[in-house]
């Protein structure tokens, strides 16, 4: 069984984009499996900052077959728009990439909805306002659109008209909010065929391809801790962004997933609202966000800094089955004197290591912190495990000692080259 998921353990932007591009050199498909173009999956190639939203990132590696699963919803006028920034770069897309007719529709009424909705709504998710929520409830509530359907362009017109119009009255009774015009409704139809020819029944290409002992990896967006279920409800997106997801969101069997990566960064982050145990308040999180760069790379949003919530790790270790750490933008702690770990939660007095599942016990919390000592050291141009100095083992070691997953890929800086495999 060759399935390996990558998974990302905390509130996303753990850095998946680098590890499957990285670990896509040894996989013969890369399959997405969730969300849809709120992702911001980052490649750096050759100083080369490439950024995907939909396509997964093996498709940087010749040769590598690439799905959009069914657990995916997909915006096709963005679609057609990575499509041809990838053709600009000389990465061609025909034959090797291929969207599950079973996969939802992101229709313009759903990005118009959202918009509305979040602007004037006080409990605002601060979402990527891509309509990914809108899309997945209309798939829950059996009303959605399926990418198969634009097989059959005028019976496909015909349901989109219908659901525009009643989003449309929605908008104007709720919201008191203007229509989406025609025309965007044609200009999405002419992004719609030129997906036509990558629809493909992809839960049979998987089948086949696990038939022939082919390699898959399982690309996740999102983290564990914006999950559907399994994250901060209701400041999570729509989606199963955990290990499960790519089950369900592929439709292979949970047995033929041999490996699970947890995909974490050496810092915590979250872009959007909802409590962050360990955020930052002040000048410390500038200094983070500055030395990381973490600003969106969907949205552009500067996002939420905090020190390494190991709470929220474990929890993700346990949910995601992780068989592995993959660490990343540990080069970003290089300058500190010292470093603070969350490794237990403080709620109404009372010490807990479970990760709580409401969302307003996970705003009173106050982290209980283990100091570290740093390495200031820059960490960017080693390249074995046993070079890095003494205190950022320790610091390794401690994630492992506290999660129980061990640490087997370390990233010291955005290049593919500046990887440590243990
Ligand atoms: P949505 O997925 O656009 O509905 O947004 C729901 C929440 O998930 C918001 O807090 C977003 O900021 C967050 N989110 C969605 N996609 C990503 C991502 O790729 N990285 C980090 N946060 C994300």
């Amino acid at each position: 069984m060759s399935i390996k998921v990558i998974v990302g353990t905390q509130w996303g932007d753990e850095g998946k984009g680098k590890i499957v591009d990285l670990l896509s050199a040894e996989a013969d498909i890369v399959a997405r499996y969730n969300g849809g173009p709120n992702a911001g999956h980052t490649v750096v190639i050759d100083g080369q900052e490439i950024v995907l939203h939909l396509v997964p990132c093996g498709v940087l590696r010749e040769g590598v077959v690439c799905v959009i699963g069914n657990g995916v919803v997909v915006d096709p006028l963005l679609l057609r728009h990575e499509v041809v920034m990838l053709g600009s770069l000389g990465v061609k897309v025909e034959g090797r990439l291929w969207v599950s007719e079973r996969a939802h529709l992101i229709l313009p009424c759903h990005v118009r909805y959202e918009q509305v909705k979040e602007h004037t709504n006080a409990g605002a998710i601060g979402t990527t306002l891509r309509g990914i929520g809108p899309a997945y409830a209309d798939k829950m509530e059996r009303q959605g659109l399926r990418v198969g359907e634009a097989r059959e362009p005028a019976q496909l017109r015909a349901k989109l008209e219908r659901l525009e119009g009643q989003k449309n009255r929605l908008l104007q009774a709720l919201f008191g909010a203007a229509a989406v015009p025609p025309a965007a409704v044609d200009a999405y139809l002419a992004a719609v065929a030129p997906v036509v020819p990558m629809i493909a029944d992809t839960t049979v290409l998987l089948h086949r391809a696990l038939a022939q002992g082919k390699r898959i990896l399982a690309e996740g967006a999102q983290g564990t801790l914006l999950d559907i279920d399994h994250g901060t409800y209701p400041y999570v997106t729509s989606s199963s962004c955990v290990s499960g997801g790519a089950s369900t969101g592929l439709g292979v069997p949970p047995t033929a997933i041999a490996e699970v990566i947890g995909v974490t960064k050496a810092y915590t982050t979250r872009v959007g609202n909802g409590p962050l145990p360990t955020e930052f308040v002040g000048e410390e999180g500038q200094r983070l966000r500055d030395l990381g760069r973490e600003y969106g790379a969907t949205t552009g949003r500067p996002r939420r800094c905090g020190w390494l919530d190991l709470m929220a790790v474990r929890y993700a270790v346990r949910v995601n089955g992780v068989s592995e750490l993959a660490v990343t933008k540990l080069d970003v702690l290089d300058s500190l004197e010292q470093i603070e770990v969350c490794t237990a939660y403080e709620i109404d007095g009372e010490r807990t290591l479970e990760f709580p599942a409401d969302v307003t016990a996970l705003g009173r919390v106050k982290p209980v912190y283990v100091a570290l000592p740093g390495w200031q050291t820059p960490l960017g141009q080693v390249r074995r495990f046993q070079d890095l100095p003494h205190n950022t083992r320790r610091y390794l070691e401690f994630m492992e000692e506290q999660t129980g997953a061990a640490v087997g890929i370390v990233s010291v800086g955005p290049g593919r080259e500046q990887t440590i495999f243990r």
